[in-house]
This record gives structure tokens, sequence and C-alpha cells, in this order.
């Protein structure tokens, strides 16, 4: 009498496989490849909770990126706090009046690093200034794209309280009344 080797049913064949995954994870675990959670540190490197170049997601999306990075210094309403972080509220838009004022809003050190990607800081400096300070921004503003985030973010400000104070002095030689 010939022994029958019973066909592997699907039941089997499934615990195989999960099997066979678990220990593709742990051999990726022990090579150090485990998945990490959590912002990347690479500036250009889009996060966890990043979006495709090219869309344009509701201003939600913006707000919760503000919330995560950049509330607990500024609160969750752009006020900030008096003699330490500037109110973003109807003031920022002043900053859009010229060249090196809206580059110094990208070299501040909460925003040059921050770990979101150069688009996403593009998008979220363009909804701030719609959120906090729509009133301030000049006719004719051109938004923020990502190659003027990268460019501005390579440049480290030695003295930002300085140049802030040198922005804010030229801008109100033009009549623009910045906070
Ligand atoms: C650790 C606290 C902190 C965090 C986090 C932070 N900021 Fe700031 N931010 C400041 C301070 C303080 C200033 C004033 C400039 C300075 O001295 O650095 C400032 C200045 C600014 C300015 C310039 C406003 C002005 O009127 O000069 C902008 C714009 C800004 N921050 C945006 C952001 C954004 C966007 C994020 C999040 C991605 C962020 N900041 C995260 C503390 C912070």
């Amino acid at each position: 009498m010939r022994a029958r080797v019973a066909p592997v049913g699907p039941v089997v064949r499934g615990i195989l496989g999960a099997a066979a995954l678990v220990m593709a994870a742990g051999a990726a675990c022990a090579a150090g490849l485990a998945p990490t959670y959590g912002p990347r540190v690479v500036p250009d490197t889009p996060n966890v909770i990043a979006t495709r170049p090219g869309s344009v997601p509701g201003d939600g999306h913006w707000q919760s990126l503000f919330v995560l990075h950049c509330s607990g210094c500024h609160g969750a309403d752009g006020a900030g706090h008096a003699g330490s972080v500037p109110d973003l509220r109807g003031n920022l838009g002043h900053f859009m009046s010229t060249p090196e004022a809206r580059r110094f809003v990208l070299q501040v050190p909460g925003v040059a690093q921050a770990r979101i990607a150069d688009h996403e800081v593009a998008e979220l400096t363009n909804w701030m200034l719609r959120r906090f300070s729509p009133s301030t921004v000049p006719a004719g503003f051109r938004p923020y794209d990502a190659t003027e985030v990268r460019d501005a973010r390579r440049e480290r400000l030695a003295d930002v309280s300085g140049e802030r104070r040198r922005i804010v002095a030229a801008l109100r030689e033009r009549g623009i009344e910045v906070r």
C-alpha cells in the first residue's frame, strides 16, 4: 500500500506564509532594518504625515503640521509670547514686502530647522499667511515654493534677533509698520 501525502491545504499554507513573514521581520530587526517611527531628520525627506509633492491637501493638513511642529512656541493661534516669541497675527504678511524680509521668515531657527520637507515648509508658510495675517500680505504676493525654501534654509543666520531688527527697521523706512 502506498502512503499518500495529504496536499497542504490553504490554511496550512497561510500559517507557513505568516511564519516566514515573522521570521523575515525578525531578521530585518536583527540587521538593524526595523522600521523607525516619527519625523525623519533629513529636511528634504517627507516625514510620516508628509504628502506627495504637487498635491494640494486642504488647510487642515497645514494646521496639523503647525500644531505638531510650531504651536509649542507660537501657540495654536499664532499669538506667541510677548517679549520672546513674535505674534504672527496681523503682522507676518508685512515680511512679504521685500526679498530680504521674506527670506528671513524661512531662516528663523524654527522654520530653517523644522523636520519638514521644503515643499511642505513652503505650503505651511503660505498657509500661515492666509491664516494669521491675510490683511498684511501685499498685493501681487508670489507664494513660497520648494526651491525658495531650499535656498534660504541652506544659509544659517548668525544673529537672528539682530537680523530681525535690521529688517524691521528697513520695512519701517518704507512706511510698513511691522511690530
Ligand atoms: C522652540 C520654539 C519655537 C518653535 C518650535 C518654532 N518657533 Fe518660530 N520663532 C520662535 C522664536 C523665539 C522666534 C523669534 C525669532 C528668534 O529669535 O528665533 C520665532 C520666529 C518665527 C517667525 C518670524 C516671525 C517674526 O515676526 O519675526 C516665523 C515665521 C516662525 N517663527 C515660524 C515658525 C514655524 C512655521 C514653526 C514650525 C515649523 C516654528 N516657527 C517653530 C520660536 C519657535
